[in-house]
């Protein structure tokens, strides 16, 4: 298999393609990005790595920080995480707030964002917000072996102006007793976290832990048993109501944005980065989810056998 050649074939295909989907408009920094950019990087475990398109383009990270969020909030607290949120996937948009009602404030999953406010917030016990971003860049620059990345402070203040859905998912929460520091520093934090940018290249560079590649080069950050639970919720809960959609199509666990980025996990074998802003209904990247279908069909590369 021809990697490179694939990526530059899926590449070629996606700045054909007319219909983009929709860029995210209700953080107005994003709303700006042009539609029209495509890219795509991949990490084996045997340390190769192989790019195309607008590989090198920086986007906001957006909800894929959560995936880094978690693995941060297992190493403080470890299972006891789990009285604050669940492990089910929700089936509702990711910001949705009807469940959370009869659910008694525990979110469904840390990747909604109920569930991601829950998981910052447990993060944020005991230190300030900047030192808690401060741990979550560095854990992300570890992962990628790249010093060069860095939160946009524009896109954090274009959210905060207008994120009154997560102020009051936080507030009805907190009603709840489930955050326990004050909801603008909860907010806050998440909002910066958001922001973070990174480009496809360094997307896939940090997800190579998720591999669980035995034997590699690549550092071992955490457990194997909970890389496996993570990219077992990647896998259910990683694409919101598009999660059954996603593991039908593509077979592998995957982390979806509103920037547009999804990080895909084909577990022992490689961490793969794709992106591009249009979204689908769900609020996923529409060519990123359609280039991972063709990826995987291509690679045969799947966790269902
Ligand atoms: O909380 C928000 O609305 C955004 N910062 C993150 C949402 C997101 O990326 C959902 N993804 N598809």
């Amino acid at each position: 298999m021809n990697i490179k050649r694939l990526l530059e074939n899926i590449s070629d295909m996606a700045r054909q393609h007319k219909d983009r989907g929709k860029v995210a408009d209700y953080i107005p920094e994003l709303a700006r990005i042009d539609p029209a950019q495509f890219g795509i990087s991949v990490c084996l475990a045997n340390g190769e790595q192989h790019s195309a398109g607008d590989a090198a383009t920086p986007f906001s990270i957006q909800s894929i920080s959560k995936v880094f969020s978690l693995a941060l909030a297992l190493g403080r607290l470890g299972d006891s995480l789990w009285n604050h949120v669940g492990r089910e996937p929700s089936g509702y948009a990711f910001d949705s707030i009807v469940q959370l009602e009869y659910e008694k404030g525990i979110p469904r999953n840390p990747f909604i964002n109920a569930g991601a406010i829950v998981v910052t917030d447990a993060i944020l016990a005991g230190s300030t917000p900047a030192e808690t971003l401060g741990e979550l860049l560095r854990f992300i620059r570890v992962a990628a072996d790249d010093e060069d990345i860095h939160i946009n402070d524009r896109v954090a203040l274009s959210e905060k102006a207008t994120g009154a859905r997560n102020t009051a998912l936080a507030h009805f929460m907190r009603s709840f007793g489930n955050l326990r520091n004050e909801i603008d520093l909860t907010l806050g934090t998440y909002f910066h976290q958001c922001a973070i940018e990174m480009n496809c290249a360094q997307l896939a560079r940090s997800g190579r832990f998720l591999m669980n590649a035995e034997g590699s080069i690549i550092p071992r950050l955490i457990s194997s048993a909970r890389i496996r639970r993570i990219n077992a919720l990647m896998l259910t809960c990683g694409h919101y109501n598009g999660s059954g959609d996603f593991a039908f199509r593509v077979g592998l666990p995957g982390k979806s944005g509103v920037g547009g980025g999804i990080l895909v996990i084909a577990p022992m074998r490689a961490s793969i980065a794709v992106w591009s802003p249009g979204l689908n209904s769900y609020g996923n990247s529409k060519l990123g989810t359609e280039a991972m279908e063709i990826f995987a069909q291509k690679t045969g590369w799947s966790v269902f056998g």
